[in-house]
């Protein structure tokens, strides 16, 4: 049996509760992992309120939170490649097993080998997040020297674009919180605090033809407003608002894939990308991690070490 935090019905955070459940046994495409740490994500709470029934409103309850981790492979899956028992591993439960939870079951084709070097609290990050600011930059494909702008740059996902942008040679700037702007400027980033006046009217001063690339990762009326500083509305893509589609913007093309995490973890592993893991919680304590993203206002990476 391992323990596990989940939910029995759709809610709010009071519908949160701990099980103990039996190991889940892997499927022909899923690995069976001990999980050393879990990524903790804005779409989690998503979930848990059943705001996207297409992705869980199938899934029998109790369902248990996180769709990403790190960890050992304890059993693998007759249809699984490269990976074998006892591997260091980091991938994508889309296997819905959850991973606020001390074992769960990734999908074989969403998993990797975690390179040396790499904590495992990093590297549960990736399969989310990182991939994410991979394939957004991929998306955009701008040459080295082009200009980017990342709206919510000191969060999960922000934290990532901007190392990765800077890494192709791209100019960044970001909006963040005022509290954020050691993190933004750390990264060799502009820093602009969205709450200091007219954003829009301070992000044309940086880049009075626009900017070659903006990814959003805030949505709604900030998505709105920095829209307007796209050199082009294709140029515009949003990682978590669709409705980017009406302002002419594009929203991330996801790829969900091994190769994506290898490459981000490899970029990990060169010192190239630090997720900026700016707290640890043990599973006793996730509803903690989770409340924290909910807010909106993490700092960088939140991510669960049951180990603790
Ligand atoms: N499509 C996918 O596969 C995928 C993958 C990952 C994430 N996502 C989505 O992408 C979004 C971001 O994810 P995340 O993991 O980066 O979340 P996160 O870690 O919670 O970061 C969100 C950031 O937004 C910032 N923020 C809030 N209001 C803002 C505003 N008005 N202007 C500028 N920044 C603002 C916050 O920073 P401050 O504290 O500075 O306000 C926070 O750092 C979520 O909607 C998530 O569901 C989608």
């Amino acid at each position: 049996m391992s323990k596990a935090l989940g939910y029995r019905a759709f809610g709010g955070p009071e519908v949160l509760e701990f099980f103990d459940r039996p190991d889940p046994s892997p499927g022909p495409s899923e690995v069976l992992v001990r999980v050393a740490a879990a990524g903790v994500n804005p779409l989690d709470h998503v979930l848990r309120e059943g705001l996207i029934p297409a992705m869980n409103g199938h899934v029998p309850f109790p369902q248990v939170l996180g769709m990403e981790a790190a960890g050992t492979v304890l059993a693998v899956g007759d249809d699984v490649s490269g990976l074998a028992v006892g591997d260091r591993v980091a991938g994508l439960a889309l296997t819905f097993a959850g991973t606020y939870a001390e074992t769960t079951l990734l999908l074989g084709a969403a998993t990797t080998r975690v390179p040396d070097g790499v904590p495992e609290t990093w590297a549960a990050t990736i399969p989310v997040a990182g991939t994410t600011a991979l394939d957004v930059l991929d998306q955009l494909g701008l040459p080295a020297g082009a200009s980017l702008l990342v709206n919510g740059i000191g969060g999960g996902v922000g934290i990532a674009v901007a190392q990765l942008a800077r890494d192709r040679g791209l100019v960044v700037t970001g909006t963040a919180s005022a509290g954020k702007r050691e993190l933004v400027t750390g990264t060799g980033a502009r820093f602009v605090d969205y709450a200091g006046g007219d954003v829009v009217e301070r992000l044309r001063a940086l880049a009075p033809d626009g900017f070659d690339g903006v990814v959003d990762t805030v949505g709604g009326e900030s998505l709105r407003a920095v829209a307007a500083v796209a050199a082009a509305p294709e140029a515009l893509v949003s990682v978590g608002d669709p409705s980017v589609a009406e302002l002419g913007g594009v929203p991330v093309r996801r790829r969900l894939e091994r190769a994506g995490i290898e490459r981000v973890a490899a970029l990990m592993a060169g010192g190239r990308l630090d997720p900026h893991v700016t707290g640890v919680y043990p599973l006793a304590r996730a509803q903690e991690a989770l409340a924290l993203v909910e807010s909106r206002h993490a700092v960088g990476k939140v991510v669960i070490d049951p180990r603790l």
